[in-house]
């Protein structure tokens, strides 16, 4: 486990999007792993930028999004799939055929879930998985007890989830509010079968997260704590995040040592 602490999050997001970047200039058909909520818009405007700008091709990307909400239509303004149009999809070239959702159409969802999961190893399985946590721990839609081997399937989301998404219920036409109890998340186990795992975790809000997720015991309690299982994951934090690690010189000195053993082209 990597732990990066940067001044501001901006500095983590263009770490964050330039190892994407790197990594989509080495293999065009990158399998990505995306998150929504606040945390990964910074990534996502860097790489409509890198398109725009440098022509990066995502014509061969193939995208799985972790979750989306059970209810409502894939159009609503508060969809995942509307969150991911209007921040990423429709600002690169990626084609609609290889961009995955996990299902919330019935029937037949448990099945739909396992096919979801097929998809991702047809595809060769997931080479970046971007990730956000939650102010209770929660990765994807993982809310806290979720068993650490769980796939995709039907989860119903806590309280806590469902304040911090009411949020973004700013339509002042109620008939558009969403409330939505239930989404599809891939599973733990589905997160964990990423080649490479990439959290970005910013503001005070997260820090009780973090700390329990680096350093705390392994809990299903706190989801984000399964990334220690993981062989290839960085946390990339800001101050705020990262004030109640008791660790956080040394995750300093191991990233100086790090960039010193590669300027000297020994890593
Ligand atoms: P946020 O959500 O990025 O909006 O803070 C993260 C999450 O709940 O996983």
């Amino acid at each position: 486990m990597q732990v990066i602490v940067c001044d501001q999050p901006d500095e983590a997001t263009e770490l964050a999007a330039n190892e994407i970047l790197a990594a989509l200039e080495k293999k065009p058909d990158l399998v990505l792993g995306l998150a929504t909520g606040s945390t990964p818009i910074g990534i996502y405007s860097r790489l409509v930028r890198a398109h725009q700008e440098d022509k990066v091709d995502f014509s061969r990307v193939r995208t799985f999004n972790l979750d989306e909400f059970v209810g409502p239509p894939s159009d609503h303004p508060r969809s995942y799939r509307s969150f991911m149009r209007k921040h990423l999809f429709d600002g690169v070239n990626v084609n609609e055929g290889n961009i995955h959702f996990p299902p919330v159409e019935g029937p037949a969802l448990r099945d739909k879930c396992r096919d979801f999961e097929a998809t991702i190893r047809d595809a060769g399985g997931i080479d970046i998985q971007i990730l956000g946590i939650g102010r209770n721990g929660h990765i994807g839609f993982n809310e806290p007890t979720s068993s650490l081997a769980s796939r995709t399937r039907i989860k119903t989301l806590t309280e806590k989830t469902l304040l911090d998404n009411s949020r973004f219920d700013r339509e002042k036409d109620s008939t558009q509010k969403l409330a939505p109890t239930l989404a599809a998340t891939a599973g733990i186990g589905t997160i964990l079968d990423a080649r490479r795992i990439m959290l970005q975790a910013f503001g005070r809000a997260k820090a009780e997260a973090v700390r329990v997720s680096i350093e705390g015991p392994i809990s299903s309690f706190w989801p984000g704590s399964a990334l220690q299982l993981h062989d290839d994951v960085t946390f990339y934090l800001d101050l705020e995040s990262s004030a109640l690690l008791t660790m956080v010189d040394y995750y300093r000195q191991v990233r100086k040592n790090a960039q010193e053993l590669e300027e000297r082209g020994l890593m």
